[in-house]
Order: structure tokens, then C-alpha cells, then sequence
């Protein structure tokens, strides 16, 4: 695993996917029960979410307990290094708690969705024979189905790019399934990537860029909404590149869809990650200015500083036109904090190429960002590349870089010090007596339990920070 600090979009960790309460209908006479892991980015969350309302449907109930559970799914990512090989290591140790349950006589099936099962497809079967099942990200309406024959003795692979839109097969997220995962929700409104960056996998493993229709959107963030959902956060591998036919019969761009989106009872905060700078066109720009639940924080990759490398990256931008971009999103928002992803060491990285990047993070000035060591994915231009940077060279100009982020993030947490901030609350505390929210740039705000309730959103004076958490009470 490449040393990176974590990633909205696309991090390291797993998440269990929980708070499950539909009752289980009996199924072959008794309940059955799956456990789901994730890795990966904000889409792969969602995705679970909707794969797990399939199963529900299904009469499958979930568990947090791996020991426990008949089917096994684990949602993967290919982003970076070694994604196959985690994948691989995980099955080992699976394939042990199969065995174990088998000798009790009960039936485990392992099912491999996400990237890593798009881009290994049947491969995985055969170095992972525990293995009944490879879903990719494309096929999850037909993940009910694939279980089933599955568990009829079938060895099952999905990996096809299908002509039908999943999220028209995907039952509706369940009013008592998204209640339960709180007042922030994530919606997908666009998978795929046609922008083909020479570093990335994204273009192969998601295909090419889907937008979902306006229709389905707001209807997903209207049942989302009178489920007690608040802040709605739009999801794509390349958002702001989503378009499509609004209620007008005109053609919409994203900014219109946000518009659209705050106008619906109980929505009060609205997101979208993650964008390409080529995509921010002006009416997004404008919705910054004028909207005011759109949130005045920005996720904004732009990798590189050097404009040799971006070239060689194939963003189609130099780091000029990326500065010129932050200075209008900023003359329209100027309380916007940016955020950014970058990649160090990408081959031909001279010095000069990597202080050209230190000087762009000083001129922007960042309120977070997500790094990573440049790592070959095969089977993109970067890989074929001449000029790999030695792993040294990445290691060292990756710790100056983040060294440099998060001088500039911890700046950017204590400026709020003494300032008003409008928290939407969304968890109690770990702390008897208070409750958690979040700020308008997504920090954990801890105030007094008395102050308000999940749900609601207050202004409150930040007496304190930490690391990356606002205090609005004492000490
Ligand atoms: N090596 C390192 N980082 C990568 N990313 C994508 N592909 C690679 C790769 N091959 C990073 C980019 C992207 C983020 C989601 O992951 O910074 O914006
Ligand atoms: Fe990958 Fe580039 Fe598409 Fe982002 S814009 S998903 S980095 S190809």
C-alpha cells in the first residue's frame, strides 16, 4: 500500500457497512446472513449500501460478524498498488473460516465485487478457488441472482459492461435502512471516467462516463430527504461532468441539478466529489456564489505543479489554468476551503518538476489534501513510461509534500478559532453530555448535548480546535 493520507475519494481503509434493522425473511427455512466489506472510494460506500438493499429484498439480513455470515462480499478497490494481492490475502484467511463452517455444515459463499473483480474478472477464480463469486461494479442488480446460482454449485463471473442501467434494477434505498445511517447520505449521480489520465485505472475498471437522469436523482434524494437526511453529498468519478435533461427539456450541468436538489424539503447542505478542473464550467461556478447550500468547500485534484508532467499525465490543463480556476471559484465563494490530490513521483519527475507542485500547494493554499507515491497500474500509458522515479526519491518528496499540506490544514483549523459556525449535527458524542456535527468544511464539531439535536443544524462559537476537530465547548 502506497504511503498516502487518507482520501475522500478514493482512501485506504475499510468500512463495515452496519445499522441494518428490516427483519430478515426466512429463506431455505432459515435466515440467511452476509457480511460486507469495504474498500476504497465514497462510491464503493454507496455502492455497498445499495448492494446490501438488494440482499435485504432478498431475504438476507446482515451481520458484523464475519464467523457468522453465509455470504461474504467484499467490495474492493484497484486504485492503487497491491489491490489484488490485499484481495488475495483476504480470500487466504476466509477460506479457513470456510472450511471451519463447512465442517459444522453450514454453507459460506465469498463473493469478490468492485474494481478489483472488474479488472481480474475469472483470474480470480483460479488463483482463488474459495472464491463463488466476482461481481463487477457494473452488475450489481444482478448480484440477487448471481448469489443464487452460486449456491446452486455455479462458479459465477459478472463482469461485463451492461447495457442496462443498474441503478434502474437496484431496489430504492429502504426509508428504514437510510434513517438508520443517519442525516448525511451519499448519492451516486455519475460512474465512469472518459478522461483517461495516464496514471489511473479508473477509465478501465468503471467505463466510460454515465450520467443518471434528473428523474431518478430526485426521486433517490427526495426518499432520502423524508427518511431525515439533511446533507446530501453527489457522487462521480468525474462529477461535474454530469449532464443531462432537466425538467425544463433543457440540457443541465451540475449546477443546475444542485440548484434543483436544494429546492427539496429537509435538504440543507449539499456536496459533490470528486471533480476534474476541465469540468468546472460557469453556472457551477455561479452555484457556488448563489446557492447557499452548496458547501464552501472544494475537492479539486490537480496531481502535479509541473506542467511537463501534467502533460504527461494527459489533464489537459497547466497549473496556470488551475490557478486561474481557483481565483473565480474563489472570487464567487470567497469563504471556499480547497482540497486537492497529489501524485509525487510520476515518471519523469525532475526536482524541478516537484518544486513546481510545492510552489502551486503555496500559492492555492490547501484546507486538506490526499497524496500518494506515483504507483504503476499495468495496463496504463504511465506504467509504459520511461523514467521511473526510484522509490526513495517518491518517499522523500512525498514527506515534504505532506509535511508542507498539513502546515497548511492545521493553519486553516485554527483560523476558525473565535469564529461562528453553522454545525449540522449527526452523532452523539463519544463524551457523555455531547453531541458531534460537522462544519461547512466537513471538520467533527463536538458541542454541549444541550445545545441541539441530531438533525439540526446550529451556529456555534469554535472556542478551540485540534488536529482537524472544531470544540465549541470549554476546555
Ligand atoms: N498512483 C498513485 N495515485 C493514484 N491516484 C490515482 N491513480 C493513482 C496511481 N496510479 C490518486 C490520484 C487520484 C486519487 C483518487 O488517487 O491522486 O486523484
Ligand atoms: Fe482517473 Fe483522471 Fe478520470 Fe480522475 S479524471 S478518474 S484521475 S482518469
Amino acid at each position: 500500500m502506497p504511503k498516502a493520507v487518507k482520501s475522500p475519494a478514493m482512501n485506504d481503509t475499510a468500512t463495515l457497512q452496519n445499522g441494518q434493522d428490516a427483519a430478515p425473511t426466512p429463506l431455505d427455512g432459515a435466515a440467511k446472513r452476509y457480511f460486507v466489506k469495504t474498500y476504497g472510494c465514497q462510491m464503493n460506500v454507496y455502492d455497498s449500501q445499495r448492494m446490501s438493499d438488494a440482499l435485504t429484498e432478498d431475504g438476507y439480513s446482515e451481520t458484523t460478524d464475519v464467523q457468522d455470515a453465509d455470504l461474504i462480499l467484499l467490495n474492493t478497490c484497484h486504485i492503487r498498488e497491491k489491490a489484488a494481492e490485499k484481495v488475495y490475502s483476504a480470500v487466504g484467511r476466509l477460506r479457513e473460516l470456510k472450511a471451519d463452517r463447512a465442517s459444522a455444515g453450514k454453507e459460506t459463499m465469498i463473493a469478490i465485487a468492485g474494481c478489483v473483480a472488474q479488472a481480474e474478472g475469472a483470474e480470480i477464480l483460479r488463483r482463488a478457488p474459495a472464491v463463488d463469486l466476482v461481481i463487477g461494479p457494473q452488475t450489481y442488480h444482478r448480484l440477487p441472482d448471481a448469489v443464487r446460482r452460486a449456491r446452486a454449485g455455479e462458479k459465477v463471473v459478472e463482469t461485463d459492461y451492461a447495457v442496462e442501467d443498474k441503478f434502474d434494477h437496484l431496489p430504492s434505498p429502504k426509508a428504514s435502512v437510510t434513517r438508520s445511517r443517519g442525516v448525511t447520505a451519499f448519492l451516486t449521480v455519475q460512474e465512469g471516467c472518459d478522461k483517461f489520465c495516464t496514471f489511473c485505472v479508473v477509465p478501465y475498471t468503471r467505463g466510460s462516463e454515465v450520467s443518471r437522469p434528473v428523474s431518478r436523482i430526485v426521486a433517490e434524494a427526495e426518499r432520502l430527504a423524508a427518511s431525515g437526511v439533511r446533507e446530501l453529498t453527489l457522487l462521480g468519478q468525474n462529477v461535474n461532468a454530469w449532464h443531462g435533461v432537466g425538467e425544463d427539456g433543457r440540457e443541465w450541468g451540475l449546477g443546475a441539478l444542485l440548484f434543483r436538489l436544494a429546492e427539496i424539503p429537509g435538504i440543507a447542505r449539499l456536496r459533490y466529489t470528486t471533480s476534474h478542473p476541465r469540468d468546472m464550467d460557469d453556472a457551477l461556478i455561479a452555484a457556488h456564489r448563489d446557492l447557499p447550500a452548496l458547501m464552501p468547500y472544494l475537492h479539486l485534484p490537480v496531481q502535479s505543479g509541473s506542467d511537463l508532467i501534467l502533460k504527461r499525465m494527459n489533464r489537459r490543463h497547466t497549473a496556470a489554468d488551475y490557478l486561474r480556476l481557483v481565483e473565480r471559484i474563489r472570487s464567487a465563494r470567497p469563504d471556499i476551503a480547497m482540497s486537492g490530490d497529489f501524485i509525487v513521483g510520476f515518471p519523469g519527475e525532475t526536482d524541478a518538476d516537484f518544486d513546481a507542485t510545492m510552489k502551486l500547494i503555496d500559492d492555492v493554499g490547501y484546507a486538506a489534501a490526499y497524496s500518494f507515491k506515483y504507483s504503476p497500474r499495468p495496463g496504463t500509458p504511465g506504467a509504459d513510461m520511461d523514467d521511473h522515479v526510484p522509490e526513495a526519491v517518491k518517499d522523500e518528496r512525498l514527506q515534504r509534500l505532506q509535511a508542507l499540506l498539513s502546515r497548511q490544514q492545521a493553519d486553516f483549523v485554527t483560523s476558525l478559532t473565535g469564529r461562528d459556525v453553522d454545525v449540522l449535527i449527526d452523532k452523539p458524542g463519544r463524551q457523555a453530555g455531547q453531541i458531534v456535527g460537522r462544519s461547512p468544511w466537513l471538520q467533527p464539531v463536538i458541542i454541549d448535548e444541550k445545545a441541539a439535536e441530531i438533525g439540526d443544524i446550529v451556529t456555534v462559537r469554535i472556542m478551540r480546535t485540534g488536529y482537524n476537530t472544531l470544540y465549541s465547548t470549554p476546555d
